[in-house]
Protein backbone atom coordinates (compact mmCIF):
# COMPACT_ATOMS: atom_id res chain seq x y z
CA UNK A 1 0.00 0.00 0.00
CA UNK A 2 0.71 3.23 -0.68
CA UNK A 3 1.54 6.52 1.25
CA UNK A 4 0.88 10.15 -1.03
CA UNK A 5 1.31 13.25 0.08
CA UNK A 6 0.36 16.54 -1.57
CA UNK A 7 1.94 19.76 -1.04
CA UNK A 8 -0.36 22.69 -2.06
CA UNK A 9 -2.98 20.46 -1.51
CA UNK A 10 -5.99 22.96 -0.84
CA UNK A 11 -5.13 25.00 -3.93
CA UNK A 12 -7.15 24.97 -7.06
CA UNK A 13 -5.31 21.95 -8.59
CA UNK A 14 -4.65 20.19 -4.87
CA UNK A 15 -8.27 19.68 -4.16
CA UNK A 16 -9.51 18.37 -7.00
CA UNK A 17 -6.41 16.18 -7.23
CA UNK A 18 -6.39 15.33 -3.70
CA UNK A 19 -9.93 13.90 -4.45
CA UNK A 20 -8.81 11.91 -7.41
CA UNK A 21 -6.20 10.23 -5.39
CA UNK A 22 -8.90 9.80 -2.74
CA UNK A 23 -10.49 7.27 -4.98
CA UNK A 24 -7.24 4.87 -5.78
CA UNK A 25 -7.78 2.18 -3.52
CA UNK A 26 -4.18 1.22 -3.97
CA UNK A 27 -3.44 4.54 -1.96
CA UNK A 28 -3.14 3.28 1.72
CA UNK A 29 -2.53 7.28 3.31
CA UNK A 30 -3.19 10.42 1.61
CA UNK A 31 -1.09 13.52 3.90
CA UNK A 32 -2.48 16.91 2.59
CA UNK A 33 -0.11 19.84 3.74
CA UNK A 34 -0.55 23.41 2.97
CA UNK A 35 0.08 26.52 4.42
CA UNK A 36 -3.95 26.93 4.46
CA UNK A 37 -7.17 25.07 5.11
CA UNK A 38 -5.44 21.47 4.94
CA UNK A 39 -6.83 20.44 7.60
CA UNK A 40 -10.44 21.70 6.17
CA UNK A 41 -9.73 19.86 3.09
CA UNK A 42 -9.09 16.58 4.62
CA UNK A 43 -11.58 16.57 6.88
CA UNK A 44 -14.11 16.63 4.01
CA UNK A 45 -12.22 13.98 1.87
CA UNK A 46 -11.95 11.89 5.08
CA UNK A 47 -15.55 11.18 4.67
CA UNK A 48 -15.47 9.89 1.69
CA UNK A 49 -16.08 5.49 2.02
CA UNK A 50 -12.45 4.38 0.24
CA UNK A 51 -9.70 2.89 2.17
CA UNK A 52 -7.25 6.09 2.17
CA UNK A 53 -7.24 7.44 5.50
CA UNK A 54 -6.42 11.04 4.76
CA UNK A 55 -4.51 13.30 7.34
CA UNK A 56 -4.53 17.36 7.19
CA UNK A 57 -1.39 19.02 8.04
CA UNK A 58 -0.34 23.17 8.20
CA UNK A 59 2.15 24.96 10.07
CA UNK A 60 1.08 27.11 13.05
CA UNK A 61 3.50 30.04 12.09
CA UNK A 62 6.05 30.61 9.44
CA UNK A 63 8.70 29.11 11.63
CA UNK A 64 7.05 25.83 12.26
CA UNK A 65 8.29 22.66 10.49
CA UNK A 66 6.72 20.00 12.46
CA UNK A 67 3.60 20.43 10.09
CA UNK A 68 5.77 19.45 7.05
CA UNK A 69 7.63 16.38 8.63
CA UNK A 70 4.35 14.82 9.85
CA UNK A 71 2.69 15.05 6.39
CA UNK A 72 6.01 13.74 4.53
CA UNK A 73 6.88 10.37 7.54
CA UNK A 74 7.44 7.38 5.20
CA UNK A 75 6.10 8.67 2.22
CA UNK A 76 6.15 7.07 -1.16
CA UNK A 77 5.54 9.81 -3.51
CA UNK A 78 4.98 13.46 -3.10
CA UNK A 79 3.16 16.00 -5.00
CA UNK A 80 4.03 19.67 -5.20
CA UNK A 81 1.22 21.47 -6.89
CA UNK A 82 2.31 24.61 -4.39
CA UNK A 83 2.61 27.97 -5.20
CA UNK A 84 1.08 30.72 -7.25
CA UNK A 85 -0.70 30.35 -10.92
CA UNK A 86 -0.33 32.80 -13.55
CA UNK A 87 -2.29 35.81 -14.24
CA UNK A 88 -3.23 37.25 -17.53
CA UNK A 89 -0.10 39.37 -19.31
CA UNK A 90 1.95 36.53 -17.10
CA UNK A 91 4.61 33.83 -18.50
CA UNK A 92 5.21 30.93 -16.37
CA UNK A 93 8.98 31.97 -16.35
CA UNK A 94 7.32 35.31 -14.63
CA UNK A 95 6.25 33.28 -11.79
CA UNK A 96 10.13 31.99 -10.61
CA UNK A 97 10.24 34.65 -8.17
CA UNK A 98 8.00 33.41 -6.27
CA UNK A 99 7.54 29.97 -6.29
CA UNK A 100 11.50 29.22 -6.61
CA UNK A 101 11.99 29.35 -3.03
CA UNK A 102 8.54 27.60 -2.38
CA UNK A 103 9.96 24.70 -4.31
CA UNK A 104 13.23 24.42 -2.78
CA UNK A 105 12.39 24.64 1.02
CA UNK A 106 9.41 21.56 -0.20
CA UNK A 107 12.44 19.58 -1.69
CA UNK A 108 14.85 20.36 0.97
CA UNK A 109 12.34 19.05 3.55
CA UNK A 110 11.66 16.02 1.45
CA UNK A 111 15.25 15.59 1.13
CA UNK A 112 15.66 15.26 4.86
CA UNK A 113 12.56 13.31 5.84
CA UNK A 114 11.36 11.15 2.71
CA UNK A 115 14.37 11.00 0.55
CA UNK A 116 13.47 8.01 -0.61
CA UNK A 117 9.66 9.50 -1.62
CA UNK A 118 9.19 9.45 -5.35
CA UNK A 119 8.71 13.70 -6.56
CA UNK A 120 6.33 15.03 -9.32
CA UNK A 121 6.53 18.73 -9.35
CA UNK A 122 3.67 20.64 -10.87
CA UNK A 123 4.52 23.87 -10.00
CA UNK A 124 5.45 26.37 -12.56
CA UNK A 125 7.76 27.14 -14.18
CA UNK A 126 8.58 23.07 -14.39
CA UNK A 127 11.39 24.30 -16.51
CA UNK A 128 12.82 25.30 -13.72
CA UNK A 129 11.48 23.90 -10.98
CA UNK A 130 12.51 20.86 -11.75
CA UNK A 131 16.27 21.87 -11.92
CA UNK A 132 15.60 23.53 -8.68
CA UNK A 133 14.61 20.43 -6.73
CA UNK A 134 17.10 18.11 -8.76
CA UNK A 135 20.02 20.28 -7.35
CA UNK A 136 18.71 20.53 -3.89
CA UNK A 137 18.67 16.83 -3.90
CA UNK A 138 22.42 16.83 -5.26
CA UNK A 139 23.48 19.21 -2.49
CA UNK A 140 22.44 17.36 0.18
CA UNK A 141 23.44 14.07 -1.22
CA UNK A 142 19.77 12.36 -1.61
CA UNK A 143 19.55 12.85 -5.94
CA UNK A 144 17.85 9.79 -7.34
CA UNK A 145 16.93 11.16 -10.82
CA UNK A 146 14.84 7.91 -11.59
CA UNK A 147 12.39 9.48 -8.96
CA UNK A 148 12.20 12.93 -9.38
CA UNK A 149 9.86 14.17 -12.52
CA UNK A 150 8.57 17.36 -13.74
CA UNK A 151 3.87 16.56 -14.62
CA UNK A 152 4.23 18.01 -18.26
CA UNK A 153 0.99 15.13 -18.55
CA UNK A 154 -1.50 18.08 -19.01
CA UNK A 155 0.24 18.46 -22.65
CA UNK A 156 -0.67 15.08 -23.42
CA UNK A 157 -4.07 15.15 -22.24
CA UNK A 158 -4.23 18.77 -24.52
CA UNK A 159 -2.81 16.88 -27.50
CA UNK A 160 -5.44 14.15 -27.16
CA UNK A 161 -8.43 16.41 -26.75
CA UNK A 162 -7.50 19.04 -29.82
CA UNK A 163 -6.28 16.05 -32.57
CA UNK A 164 -9.78 13.98 -31.73
CA UNK A 165 -11.62 17.32 -31.94
CA UNK A 166 -9.53 18.16 -35.92
CA UNK A 167 -10.31 14.63 -36.66
CA UNK A 168 -13.37 13.82 -34.83
CA UNK A 169 -12.09 11.23 -32.92
CA UNK A 170 -12.75 9.94 -30.20
CA UNK A 171 -9.58 11.24 -27.70
CA UNK A 172 -9.33 8.64 -25.55
CA UNK A 173 -8.41 6.03 -28.43
CA UNK A 174 -5.33 8.42 -29.40
CA UNK A 175 -3.76 7.70 -26.16
CA UNK A 176 -0.20 6.54 -26.48
CA UNK A 177 -0.66 7.88 -30.19
CA UNK A 178 0.81 11.41 -29.95
CA UNK A 179 4.10 11.86 -27.05
CA UNK A 180 4.62 15.86 -26.01
CA UNK A 181 8.33 16.10 -25.37
CA UNK A 182 10.88 18.92 -24.20
CA UNK A 183 9.84 21.74 -21.60
CA UNK A 184 6.40 22.56 -20.39
CA UNK A 185 6.06 26.17 -22.09
CA UNK A 186 5.08 27.98 -25.14
CA UNK A 187 7.38 26.84 -27.87
CA UNK A 188 9.30 24.37 -25.45
CA UNK A 189 6.23 21.79 -25.35
CA UNK A 190 6.75 19.83 -28.68
CA UNK A 191 3.74 17.33 -29.81
CA UNK A 192 4.95 14.22 -31.59
CA UNK A 193 2.34 12.36 -33.48
CA UNK A 194 3.35 8.49 -33.46
CA UNK A 195 3.27 7.72 -37.20
CA UNK A 196 4.03 4.30 -36.48
CA UNK A 197 0.43 4.37 -35.21
CA UNK A 198 -3.02 5.12 -36.64
CA UNK A 199 -2.83 8.14 -36.36
CA UNK A 200 -5.57 10.77 -38.59
CA UNK A 201 -3.34 12.64 -40.82
CA UNK A 202 -3.63 16.00 -41.11
CA UNK A 203 -3.81 19.10 -43.50
CA UNK A 204 -0.90 21.85 -43.43
CA UNK A 205 -3.11 24.27 -41.31
CA UNK A 206 -4.92 21.57 -39.21
CA UNK A 207 -1.51 20.75 -38.67
CA UNK A 208 -0.17 24.53 -37.65
CA UNK A 209 -3.33 25.00 -35.60
CA UNK A 210 -2.56 21.17 -33.47
CA UNK A 211 0.69 22.79 -32.35
CA UNK A 212 -0.08 26.08 -31.75
CA UNK A 213 -3.14 25.11 -29.20
CA UNK A 214 -0.77 22.44 -27.56
CA UNK A 215 1.64 24.59 -27.00
CA UNK A 216 -0.42 27.89 -25.68
CA UNK A 217 -3.47 26.18 -24.38
CA UNK A 218 -2.51 27.23 -20.84
CA UNK A 219 -2.92 30.57 -22.11
CA UNK A 220 -6.71 29.72 -23.40
CA UNK A 221 -7.49 28.85 -19.81
CA UNK A 222 -5.60 31.91 -18.06
CA UNK A 223 -7.36 34.09 -20.28
CA UNK A 224 -10.66 32.78 -20.13
CA UNK A 225 -10.19 32.77 -16.52
CA UNK A 226 -9.23 36.30 -16.17
CA UNK A 227 -7.21 37.02 -13.18
CA UNK A 228 -8.92 34.06 -11.09
CA UNK A 229 -5.73 31.58 -11.93
CA UNK A 230 -4.60 29.15 -14.32
CA UNK A 231 -5.64 25.38 -15.24
CA UNK A 232 -6.92 23.79 -12.39
CA UNK A 233 -9.78 20.81 -12.94
CA UNK A 234 -7.81 19.24 -15.89
CA UNK A 235 -4.57 19.61 -14.19
CA UNK A 236 -5.36 17.77 -11.67
CA UNK A 237 -6.87 14.94 -13.97
CA UNK A 238 -3.30 15.38 -15.92
CA UNK A 239 -1.56 15.48 -12.91
CA UNK A 240 -3.77 12.13 -11.40
CA UNK A 241 -3.10 10.47 -14.20
CA UNK A 242 0.44 10.29 -14.07
CA UNK A 243 0.24 9.62 -10.38
CA UNK A 244 -2.21 7.22 -11.08
CA UNK A 245 1.09 5.32 -13.28
CA UNK A 246 3.41 5.57 -10.92
CA UNK A 247 0.80 4.14 -7.79
CA UNK A 248 0.21 1.05 -10.25
CA UNK A 249 3.85 0.54 -10.57
CA UNK A 250 4.33 0.79 -7.23
CA UNK A 251 1.74 -1.48 -6.15
CA UNK A 252 2.73 -4.22 -8.01
CA UNK A 253 0.44 -3.80 -11.32
CA UNK A 254 1.37 -4.11 -15.00
CA UNK A 255 3.51 -1.73 -16.67
CA UNK A 256 2.02 -2.27 -19.92
CA UNK A 257 1.80 1.22 -21.44
CA UNK A 258 2.78 0.65 -25.38
CA UNK A 259 3.84 4.43 -25.15
CA UNK A 260 3.56 5.74 -21.84
CA UNK A 261 3.51 9.60 -20.63
CA UNK A 262 5.98 11.51 -20.65
CA UNK A 263 7.82 13.40 -17.83
CA UNK A 264 10.29 16.18 -17.17
CA UNK A 265 13.62 14.56 -16.07
CA UNK A 266 17.29 14.34 -15.66
CA UNK A 267 18.28 12.52 -18.69
CA UNK A 268 22.06 11.61 -17.18
CA UNK A 269 20.37 9.61 -14.51
CA UNK A 270 18.33 7.32 -16.43
CA UNK A 271 20.43 4.44 -18.13
CA UNK A 272 21.56 5.81 -21.96
CA UNK A 273 20.43 9.35 -21.18
CA UNK A 274 23.61 11.12 -21.03
CA UNK A 275 24.29 9.68 -24.49
CA UNK A 276 21.00 10.61 -26.02
CA UNK A 277 21.49 13.95 -24.57
CA UNK A 278 24.68 14.69 -26.24
CA UNK A 279 23.47 12.97 -29.42
CA UNK A 280 20.36 14.84 -30.08
CA UNK A 281 19.73 17.58 -27.42
CA UNK A 282 23.03 18.98 -27.57
CA UNK A 283 23.74 18.42 -23.96
CA UNK A 284 20.58 19.83 -22.56
CA UNK A 285 20.36 17.53 -19.32
CA UNK A 286 16.25 18.43 -18.25
CA UNK A 287 13.97 16.65 -21.19
CA UNK A 288 10.62 15.62 -21.25
CA UNK A 289 10.03 12.19 -23.03
CA UNK A 290 8.18 8.75 -22.69
CA UNK A 291 9.13 7.00 -19.22
CA UNK A 292 8.73 3.60 -18.36
CA UNK A 293 8.27 3.01 -14.98
CA UNK A 294 8.76 0.47 -12.23
CA UNK A 295 8.36 0.09 -8.76
CA UNK A 296 7.60 3.90 -8.97
CA UNK A 297 11.11 4.91 -10.83
CA UNK A 298 12.14 5.52 -14.46
CA UNK A 299 13.81 2.44 -15.64
CA UNK A 300 14.17 3.42 -19.06
CA UNK A 301 13.02 5.74 -21.91
CA UNK A 302 11.71 6.32 -25.11
CA UNK A 303 13.77 7.75 -27.32
CA UNK A 304 11.79 9.51 -29.95
CA UNK A 305 14.14 9.55 -32.64
CA UNK A 306 15.13 5.91 -32.65
CA UNK A 307 11.28 4.98 -31.47
CA UNK A 308 8.89 7.21 -32.92
CA UNK A 309 8.92 8.39 -36.18
CA UNK A 310 9.98 12.03 -35.67
CA UNK A 311 8.87 14.25 -39.08
CA UNK A 312 10.79 16.95 -40.01
CA UNK A 313 8.27 19.55 -39.07
CA UNK A 314 8.32 18.25 -35.71
CA UNK A 315 12.58 18.09 -35.85
CA UNK A 316 12.19 21.79 -36.51
CA UNK A 317 9.77 22.29 -33.23
CA UNK A 318 12.38 20.61 -31.40
CA UNK A 319 15.11 22.58 -32.44
CA UNK A 320 13.59 25.97 -31.10
CA UNK A 321 12.50 23.52 -28.10
CA UNK A 322 15.88 23.06 -26.87
CA UNK A 323 17.14 26.78 -27.27
CA UNK A 324 14.17 27.93 -24.80
CA UNK A 325 15.00 25.21 -22.32
CA UNK A 326 19.08 26.08 -21.33
CA UNK A 327 18.39 29.36 -19.61
CA UNK A 328 15.14 27.96 -17.99
CA UNK A 329 17.43 25.19 -16.50
CA UNK A 330 20.47 27.01 -15.43
CA UNK A 331 18.61 29.47 -13.61
CA UNK A 332 17.15 26.71 -11.74
CA UNK A 333 20.43 25.44 -10.97
CA UNK A 334 22.61 28.43 -10.29
CA UNK A 335 18.76 30.27 -8.03
CA UNK A 336 20.05 26.78 -5.30
CA UNK A 337 23.71 27.49 -5.60
CA UNK A 338 23.17 30.94 -4.84
CA UNK A 339 20.76 29.62 -1.93
CA UNK A 340 21.77 28.44 1.95
CA UNK A 341 19.50 25.04 2.63
P1 LIG B 1 -3.47 27.94 -6.19
O1 LIG B 1 -3.03 29.29 -5.79
O2 LIG B 1 -4.93 27.70 -6.38
O3 LIG B 1 -2.97 26.87 -5.13
C1 LIG B 1 -1.65 26.83 -4.68
C2 LIG B 1 -1.66 26.33 -3.26
O4 LIG B 1 -0.30 26.29 -2.82
C3 LIG B 1 -2.42 27.25 -2.28
O5 LIG B 1 -3.36 26.51 -1.55
C4 LIG B 1 -1.32 27.79 -1.38
O6 LIG B 1 -1.74 28.02 -0.04
C5 LIG B 1 -0.30 26.67 -1.46
N1 LIG B 1 1.04 27.04 -1.05
C6 LIG B 1 1.71 28.20 -1.27
N2 LIG B 1 2.92 28.14 -0.70
C7 LIG B 1 3.03 26.92 -0.12
C8 LIG B 1 4.04 26.27 0.61
N3 LIG B 1 5.20 26.85 0.88
N4 LIG B 1 3.81 25.02 1.04
C9 LIG B 1 2.63 24.41 0.78
N5 LIG B 1 1.63 24.97 0.10
C10 LIG B 1 1.83 26.22 -0.35
O7 LIG B 1 -2.67 27.56 -7.53
P2 LIG B 1 -2.98 26.37 -8.54
O8 LIG B 1 -3.90 26.84 -9.58
O9 LIG B 1 -3.31 25.14 -7.78
O10 LIG B 1 -1.54 26.21 -9.25
C11 LIG B 1 -0.44 25.76 -8.54
C12 LIG B 1 0.81 25.72 -9.40
O11 LIG B 1 0.67 24.75 -10.44
C13 LIG B 1 1.11 27.04 -10.12
O12 LIG B 1 2.48 27.31 -10.06
C14 LIG B 1 0.70 26.76 -11.55
O13 LIG B 1 1.37 27.58 -12.48
C15 LIG B 1 1.09 25.32 -11.68
N6 LIG B 1 0.47 24.59 -12.79
C16 LIG B 1 1.23 23.68 -13.44
C17 LIG B 1 0.70 22.92 -14.47
C18 LIG B 1 1.54 21.89 -15.17
O14 LIG B 1 1.13 21.44 -16.25
N7 LIG B 1 2.64 21.43 -14.62
C19 LIG B 1 -0.64 23.11 -14.85
C20 LIG B 1 -1.40 24.05 -14.17
C21 LIG B 1 -0.83 24.79 -13.12
C1 LIG C 1 -0.91 25.05 -18.06
O1 LIG C 1 -0.29 24.57 -19.00
O2 LIG C 1 -2.15 25.18 -18.09
C2 LIG C 1 -0.18 25.42 -16.80
O3 LIG C 1 1.19 25.37 -16.98
C3 LIG C 1 -0.64 26.72 -16.21
C4 LIG C 1 -0.28 27.93 -17.01
O4 LIG C 1 0.30 28.85 -16.43
O5 LIG C 1 -0.59 27.98 -18.19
Amino acid sequence: MVKVTVAGAAGGIGQPLSLLLKLNTNVSELALFDIVNAKGVAADLSHINTPAKVTGYQPENKEDKTAITEALKGTDVVIIPAGVPRKPGMTRADLFNINASIIRDLVANIARTAPKAAILIISNPVNSTVPIAAQVLRKLGVFDPTKLFGVTTLDSVRAETFLGELTNTNPQKLKGKISVIGGHSGDTIVPLINYNSSVPVLNKSQYDEFVHRVQFGGDEVVKAKNGAGSATLSMAYAGYRFAEYLIDTLSGGPNNYKVPDSAYIYLPGIEGGKEFSAKYLGGIEFFSVPVVLNHGQTVSFINPFEQLRVSEDENKLIKVALNGLKGSIDQGVEFVNASKL
